[in-house]
């Protein structure tokens, strides 16, 4: 079978297709053709060698996939070939929360831009008929990081009003998560045409913070002084300041990515002021992911992908990503443009 290979390396993209042979599933193991799988900032991080704990020697990359089970080892009886199945982020975080011992795909192992994956039963899900396999990809890390902040973590409450930074993959699901939980959401971005493709997604407000760099002053301004419950903080110290500006009294702030830069001083009065929560989050563990698909069910919430990619265009879907012009998810598919 096909897989990519990336060798992480600062100054250019190596990611090289290799043939690579599998032995089949051993015991509580289970073989997955793999129908889809979706890129995170995270992964542009692991080619160039920025991301802690890489695995050495280079890798299969990209943490979060979807496919359809071909075998099954000795003593899996929750899986059987055919079944429609993602996988989790942290190999085998079944609740709880993550530690420096959780082993993340595409990371620490071999990620999911193969053919085919072997993998522990317990770290696969199946996917719900509501849901193409391009869209379950799109779930592992950037969905469940947004549902973990907003609903497992955060308690938002219909009523409440969230904050969401870009128009990135994570940001889209906290917009759709608020707002099928009855929150307000306000969201920003650097494009106006991204901002009107999120007004039709539900968003309440919209600021473009290229256009209104004091963002959270007009965050203020818009929700009369009272700010935000929630800001889900994509951007880290870059923009860490102006969201624990715009938070509310008793608010929270989860901190998820640090793309605005790292080396910014953050002034702690308005976490101590405002008795504000500041919270890192990352991504998730296979409850909270049972719940979020749940809830997708229910409230009929599609991912949004941007573009599909076909299998042998991988390096292209990562140069999409490193250009910032996406809106949502970048999939990798085995065929190009399949939905299901
Ligand atoms: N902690 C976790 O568990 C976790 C999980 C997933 C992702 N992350 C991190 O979260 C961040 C977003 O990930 P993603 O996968 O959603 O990335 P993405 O799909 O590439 O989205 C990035 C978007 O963020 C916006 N952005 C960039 N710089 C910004 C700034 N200075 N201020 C406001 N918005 C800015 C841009 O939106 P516009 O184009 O609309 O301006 C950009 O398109 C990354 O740092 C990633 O590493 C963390």
């Amino acid at each position: 079978m096909k897989a990519w290979k990336v060798t992480p390396d600062t100054a250019q993209l190596n990611l090289e297709q290799q043939q690579m042979n599998l032995l089949g599933p051993a015991e509580g193991e289970v073989q997955v053709r793999m129908q889809a799988a979706s890129l995170n900032k995270r992964d542009l991080m692991v080619a160039n060698g920025t991301y802690p704990g890489i695995k050495e020697g280079g890798l299969i990359p990209l943490s979060d996939g979807a496919g359809e089970v071909i075998a099954i080892g000795a003593g899996v009886d929750e899986f059987s070939p055919g079944d429609r199945v993602v996988n989790l982020f942290w190999r085998d975080l079944m609740d709880g929360n993550s530690t420096s011992d959780s082993v993340a795909m595409g990371g620490a192992i071999d990620g999911v831009l193969a053919e085919e994956v072997i993998l522990p039963a317990h770290a696969l899900i199946k996917i719900p008929d509501s849901l193409s396999y391009n869209e379950a990809a799109t779930l592992p890390c950037a969905g469940l990081t947004a549902w973990n902040a907003l609903m497992e973590t955060g308690g938002l409450k219909p009523g409440q009003t969230v904050l969401t930074l870009g128009t990135g993959g994570v940001s889209l699901f906290v917009l759709q998560f608020a707002k099928a939980a009855g929150a307000t959401v306000i969201i920003t971005s650097s494009s106006d045409e991204k901002l009107a493709r999120a007004k039709e997604l539900g968003a309440d407000v919209t600021i473009n913070y290229r256009a209104t760099p004091d963002w959270a002053d007009e965050v203020l301004r818009i929700t009369e002084n009272q700010g935000v419950d929630i800001v889900v903080d994509t951007g880290g110290p870059g923009t860490l300041n102006q969201s624990l500006q715009a938070a509310a009294i008793n608010g929270q702030v989860f901190m998820i990515g640090v793309q605005a830069g790292i080396h910014e001083n953050i002034s702690p009065l308005p976490i101590l002021f405002k008795k504000l929560r500041l919270q890192g989050i990352m991504v998730g563990n296979k409850r909270m992911f049972e719940n979020m698909l749940s809830q997708m069910l229910k409230k009929e919430i599609k991912p949004v992908i941007d573009q599909v990619f076909s299998f042998d265009n991988a390096p292209e879907a990562f140069t999409t990503m490193e250009s910032a012009n996406h809106f949502g998810k970048i999939v990798i598919a085995a065929q190009a443009g399949a939905g299901s």
